[in-house]
C-alpha cells in the first residue's frame, strides 16, 4: 500500500532524538524523502541512518536554526539533493533555563528565544518561498502546552511557544490561499532527552535512584498516568502533514493525554 506522503520532500529540524526524530522516521516511512537537520551531529547523522536501513531516504544537515544562514543552506541543500520542499517540521527547541520573569537572565532569554521562537520563524522565513515555487505544502510547528498555558519557573520556554502559537496562526492566515497550510503541535510531557536533563541526567547511583523517582512522580501525575512517546507526536505531525488534513491550518493540535483538561 503506498504510504500518505509518497515522493514527497520533507525537512525536519531538531531530527537528532526525540520527537524529531521520530518525527522524520515517520514521515519517512509514509513514503516522503527527508533532510533531517540538527546542531548534533552524531545523533542527526543516525537519524538519516535509521531511515536509509529501513529503505527510506534521508540526508543530515547539520544546521543551527537560529543562525538565518545555516538556515537557508538548510532549504537550498534539500532542493538541491530532491528538487523540491512539500513538508517541514519545525521542532528543533531548548527547555531554557529554570527561571521566572524576575530573574531570568538576560542572555538566558536571547538564548531561549533564539532556537525555539526566532528558529521557528526563520525555517518558514526560507520554507515558504520554496514551498510556493514546489506548487504548495504543509508546515507543522513544535509548540508545546506551555504554548497555550502559562508556567512557574520557564518564564523564556512559556513565552517562546505562546510565540510559535503565534506565528503558527500568522504565517496560517498569510498561506490559507497559496496552498501552504500552517499548524502546530503542542505536546504534554513526553519522554525524551529533554525530560532526562528536567530531573538532571540519565547516570546511575543514589542520583539516579532520585531521578527514577522524580520520574515517576511526573508519571503519576499524568491523567493517562504516564508520559507519551515522541512517536505518538510523531503521527499528530505526518497527520497535518497529510492531505489528510487538508483543510485544516491555523490549529494548534494538544497531545498531551488529557493534560489540560483537567
Ligand atoms: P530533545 O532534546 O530530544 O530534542 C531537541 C533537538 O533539538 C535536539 O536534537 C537538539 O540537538 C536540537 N537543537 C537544539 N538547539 C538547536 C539549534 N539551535 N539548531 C538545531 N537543532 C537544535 O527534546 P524533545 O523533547 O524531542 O524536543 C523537541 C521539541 O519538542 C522542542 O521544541 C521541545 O520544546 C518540544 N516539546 C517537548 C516536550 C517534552 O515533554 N519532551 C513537551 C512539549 C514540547
Amino acid at each position: 500500500m503506498p504510504g500518505l506522503l509518497e515522493d514527497r520532500v520533507a525537512l525536519v529540524t531538531g531530527a537528532a532524538s526525540g520527537i524529531g526524530r521520530a518525527s522524520a522516521v515517520a514521515l519517512a516511512r509514509e513514503g516522503a524523502k527527508v533532510v533531517v537537520a540538527d546542531v548534533a551531529i552524531p545523533g542527526g547523522e543516525e537519524t538519516a541512518r535509521r531511515i536509509r536501513a529501513a529503505g527510506g531516504e534521508a540526508e543530515f544537515v547539520e544546521t543551527d536554526v537560529s543562525v538565518a544562514a545555516a538556515v537557508e543552506r538548510l532549504v537550498a541543500r534539500a532542493i538541491e539533493l530532491y528538487g523540491r520542499l512539500d513538508l517541514a517540521h519545525n521542532n528543533a527547541g531548548i527547555e531554557g533555563p529554570r527561571a521566572s520573569v524576575a530573574d531570568c537572565s538576560e542572555e538566558a532569554w536571547d538564548q531561549t528565544l533564539a532556537v525555539n521562537l526566532k528558529g521557528v520563524w526563520l525555517g518558514m522565513r526560507f520554507e515558504i518561498p520554496a514551498m510556493l515555487a514546489s506548487g504548495g505544502g504543509a508546515i507543522v510547528n513544535t509548540a508545546s502546552v506551555f504554548g497555550l498555558v502559562g508556567g512557574r519557573r520557564v518564564a523564556p520556554y512559556v513565552a517562546s511557544k505562546h510565540g510559535i502559537v503565534g506565528l503558527t496562526r500568522a504565517a496560517a492566515l498569510e498561506n490559507a490561499r497559496k496552498g501552504i497550510r500552517v499548524n502546530a503541535v503542542c505536546p504534554g510531557l513526553i519522554d525524551t532527552e529533554m525530560i532526562d536533563r528536567a530531573v538532571g541526567g540519565t547516570g546511575g547511583g543514589l542520583a539516579g535512584a532520585r531521578r527514577s523517582l522524580a520520574r515517576a512522580v511526573l508519571r503519576s501525575r499524568q491523567p493517562a498516568g504516564r508520559m507519551g512517546t515522541p512517536e505518538e507526536v510523531a503521527e499528530a505531525v505526518v497527520w497535518l502533514c497529510s492531505d489528510r488534513s487538508s483543510f485544516v491550518t491555523g490549529h494548534a493540535l494538544v497531545v498531551d493525554g488529557g493534560m489540560l483538561v483537567r
